[in-house]
């Protein structure tokens, strides 16, 4: 039975288009990023040694992108754990449903822009580790 892993999380490039004054990132859902985009949020004054998320989502797609600055993203699937740097905002992580993540390491200024499958619903939170895996033991995906 296929179990959602942190090996399908993937850093997925995004467009840039460049000019003498600056960049332009555009990210249009079901193109850019593999899901239509219902909802964006961004984390920003992020005091030095905070840490965020330290949750799961049982059906939420996300995209997630260092907009200014650079974080560490610690990616867990209850197996194997996996820690990705976002550092550049033409780059983005996808994350699927079921992976249990940290944001650390906030630079100063950093901004953590995320954009995701669906609107803020606190039922699709998995907030407690011991919740989470035990939703994993229940976990199936299709392929
Ligand atoms: P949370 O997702 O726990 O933050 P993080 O994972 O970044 O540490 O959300 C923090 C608070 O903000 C929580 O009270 C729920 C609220 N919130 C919303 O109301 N809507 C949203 O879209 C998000 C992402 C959070």
């Amino acid at each position: 039975m296929k179990k959602s892993s942190v090996y399908d999380c993937v850093i997925l490039p995004l467009s840039k288009i460049h000019n003498r004054a600056g960049n332009i990132t555009v990210i249009e859902g079901s193109k850019n990023v593999p899901f239509d985009v219902k909802r964006l949020y961004y984390l920003y004054d992020i005091p030095g040694g905070e840490d965020r998320g330290g949750h799961a989502h049982k059906e939420l797609r996300q995209l997630i992108v260092a907009a200014s600055g650079s974080f560490d993203v610690m990616l867990d699937d209850g197996i194997n754990k996996k820690v990705v740097t976002l550092n550049r905002p033409d780059y983005g992580l996808f994350v699927i449903p079921g992976i249990w993540r940290e944001l650390m390491e906030f630079s100063s200024g950093a901004i953590c822009l995320v954009l995701a499958s669906d609107i803020y619903r606190e039922e699709d939170y998995l907030r407690a580790y011991l919740e989470y895996i035990n939703f994993k033991r229940d976990e199936t995906i299709s392929t």
